[in-house]
């Protein structure tokens, strides 16, 4: 209220050349009555449902507009996911003494028109919708700036479009883009009021980390790099301890942050780092691998691996950002690239048809790693992991099992070949395969659903031939499997595009399921 959405909506719409929607405006015009009105004779509860009536019909129109939404339009949460959805969310603040030099005595505002001092009301309304607000792809502060250089920042939130992951005030956003890696400083004095940050890279991505803390040290912090070994076999805890000794070491605080700039293993050992060093401190992501891009930088999953399989000790940590520049990728190994798009295939197979058919447009540039076409899919996957990690954040409803796709035996293959020679993406591209053979043998799938799936695979160069891969060893390992209930293991089974279930099997008849 007061943070001035309809004179900005106003000024970005002119920019932007689209109509400029005011939505009490639309809800009073529709209601034949003023917003106070409606509060006085109906009450909140029927106001929100015309604001909400309203928002359905100006996403249901189409077409580009700048919408000012009411100040509570937001506090409803379907209302706010699906504009996070499909629209770009922006948050604009002011200072409370100047929301209250703005507001007046808060005639016209029903949650404010009230004898007594104005301030305090104000102030429990912004905390009563703190966690509302801070679910938005940007916020913007209006104070005393000029209307014309807030509309242009709001501009470039729209323009930039980051993913969000909301999570109340955890909220994160996932910027994608080519370059976004210079904007490490920015984000690392956002997240880190403390003096120290420790940089954790491997040994071959050391150029794109020094850059990183070269910026986050022109941002006036102590950054110390952490350079671990590089590779699976070293996602170990003796790794983890080099990172809680350095940062120890090197003086951080409990405002101090931790930032991964690697691949999976970099990421997932760092995040595991920060949520316990200190008992938790802040975590950035840089992912440089195109598997850390579109999956493990984001939902908060952290760990390492133990002799009796993989991920068997870790932890649930959200990063406080993740910048996903696609021109880190101009160094990774082309086997690498390619085991990170199986993931890409997973994620495009569980978001449903319209993924799935993008990716087969898109399969040549994607496999030849031109960035456009790596934006639109990393895009993609994380869009979707974000919509399920909101709805599932610690895994306990099922919803966030369903990423496991083709894991169940990709971690299988991988702990009995001890993590060598197989990329973890190649794992998960023949895990996939093989959960299409137990989908169909179960009636789940049709073999054109494994068909189409495999030709996605084999457009980038992904393994899909089973044989010597079904190991007894390989069967051992998936009884270790985290997702196993008793003797009997999660697996994720899948179906058409769009429509992947969970079933509890045990270990003989999953043996069954796959056996040639
Ligand atoms: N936390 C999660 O939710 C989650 C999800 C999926 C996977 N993971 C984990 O991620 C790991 C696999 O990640 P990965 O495939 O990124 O493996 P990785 O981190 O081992 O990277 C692969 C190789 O590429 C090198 N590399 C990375 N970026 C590079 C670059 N830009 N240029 C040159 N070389 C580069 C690395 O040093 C390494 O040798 C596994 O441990 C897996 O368990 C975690």
């Amino acid at each position: 209220m007061g943070a001035g959405k309809s004179t900005v909506a106003a000024a970005v719409a002119e920019r932007l050349a689209v109509p400029a929607v005011d939505l009490d405006a639309r809800v009073e015009a529709r209601a034949g009555a003023s917003v106070a009105d409606i509060f006085r004779e109906r009450g909140e509860a029927a106001f929100r449902q015309l604001e909400r009536d309203e928002v359905a019909r100006v996403l249901e129109a189409g077409g580009d507009a700048v919408v000012s939404l009411g100040g509570g339009t937001v506090t409803d949460r379907a209302i706010r996911r699906r504009l996070l959805g499909e629209g770009v969310l922006v948050t604009l603040t002011a200072p409370v003494e100047e929301l209250v030099r703005r507001v007046g005595d808060g005639a016209g505002r029903p949650l404010l028109a009230r004898d007594g001092d104005l301030r305090p009301r104000l102030e429990a309304l912004l905390e009563a919708r703190a966690e509302a607000y801070a679910e938005c792809h940007g916020t913007v502060p209006t104070g005393d700036r000029p209307v014309g250089a807030i509309a242009d920042e709001v501009r470039a939130v729209a323009k930039d479009a980051p993913v969000v992951v909301p999570l109340g005030g955890r909220t994160y956003r996932v910027e994608i883009g080519e370059g976004v890696r210079h904007r490490a400083a920015d984000r690392v004095a956002a997240a880190c009021a403390g003096p120290v940050a420790a940089i954790v890279t491997d040994a071959h991505v050391r150029r794109w980390a020094d850059e990183v803390r070269a910026r986050v040290q022109s941002a006036g912090k102590e950054a110390l790099a952490v350079v671990l070994e590089p590779g699976e076999e070293h996602k170990t805890v003796g790794a983890v301890e080099r990172i809680w000794d350095a940062a120890l070491e090197g003086g951080i605080d409990r405002q101090g942050l931790v930032v991964a700039v690697g691949g999976g293993v970099v990421g997932d050992l760092a995040a595991f780092a920060a949520s316990t060093l200190l008992r938790g401190v802040a975590l950035g992501q840089v992912p440089t691998t195109l598997l850390a891009m579109v999956d493990s930088s984001v939902g908060g999953k952290t760990g390492f691996d133990r002799p009796q399989g993989k991920n068997l000790v870790g932890t649930f940590h959200q990063p406080r950002f993740v910048l996903c520049d696609v021109e880190c990728l101009g160094t990774l190994p082309e086997p690498d690239r390619r085991a990170g798009l199986a993931e890409v295939v997973k994620s495009a197979w569980l978001a449903g048809e319209d993924a799935v058919a993008l990716l087969e447009r898109d399969a040549e540039a994607l496999a030849r790693g031109e960035p456009e076409a790596t934006v639109r899919a990393i895009r993609m996957s994380v869009g979707l992991k974000a919509r399920i990690v909101t709805e599932d954040e610690h895994e306990r409803s099922g919803t966030r099992m369903l990423l496991n796709l083709g894991h169940t035996l990709g971690h299988a293959i991988e702990a009995a070949a001890g993590y060598r020679d197989i990329r973890h993406g190649e794992a998960v591209a023949l895990g996939m395969v093989a959960a299409f053979r137990v989908a169909e043998r179960l009636g789940r799938a049709r073999p054109e659903h494994g068909e189409r799936l495999q030709r996605l695979l084999a457009a980038f160069g992904l393994p899909l031939d089973l044989t010597g891969h079904l190991t007894p060893a390989t069967l051992r390992f998936l009884g270790s499997d985290k997702k196993r209930r008793g003797n009997r293991v999660r697996f994720v089974v899948p179906g058409s595009t769009g429509d992947t279930a969970l079933e509890d099997l045990d270990g003989a008849r999953l043996a069954d399921l796959l056996a040639p």
